[in-house]
């Protein structure tokens, strides 16, 4: 799966809820996994391999997390934080982000969910939830900052 990039329209879009868990789902899944993992990323959402699904994927260390149909609650409680985006490839942006979230959502199979997170994981869920929302970081970004994409590689930021 190749990533979209800014500023392809799919990225702007609110994404459609996903009614079939069944084993096509899991293959989508497990693709958008491999491309998160190919492009060191932390984060991926359905609309920036192309499709029209609401769904997203983290990886904030080695638990890999699967989120459907999700619903995100912001805690009051907020720090700064500095993220980049697959789909905006170079820059980087300092944002305001709540330190805690409790996300609502479906597994693989169906079932409802409930996670109450903080950290680094909540901060991959709130940017990922943008995504299928049609919200780009660079949209709320408080500042941003162009680093050559060659530069990224020693870096040791992630995006998502
Ligand atoms: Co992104």
């Amino acid at each position: 799966m190749d990533i979209v990039h800014d500023p392809d329209e799919i990225l702007r879009k609110k994404l459609s809820p996903v009614t079939k868990f069944n084993a096509s789902l899991r293959k989508i899944v497990d693709e958008m996994k491999k491309s998160m993992i190919a492009h060191e990323g932390v984060g991926l959402s359905a609309n920036q391999v192309g499709l029209d699904m609401s769904l997203f994927i983290a990886r904030p260390k080695e638990k890999f997390y699967v989120f459907v149909n999700p619903h995100v609650e912001l805690f009051e409680e907020t720090d700064l934080k500095e993220e980049g985006c697959l789909s905006i490839p170079g820059t980087w942006g300092i944002t305001r982000r709540a330190k805690k979230v409790r996300i609502t959502y479906q597994n693989l199979e169906g079932k409802k969910r409930i996670l109450s997170t903080e950290g680094f994981l909540a901060h991959i869920i709130q940017h990922e939830y943008d995504h299928i929302n049609g919200t780009l970081f660079t949209d709320n970004a408080l500042e941003l900052l162009d680093v050559p994409v060659n530069q990224e590689e020693s870096n040791e930021k992630n995006a998502n």
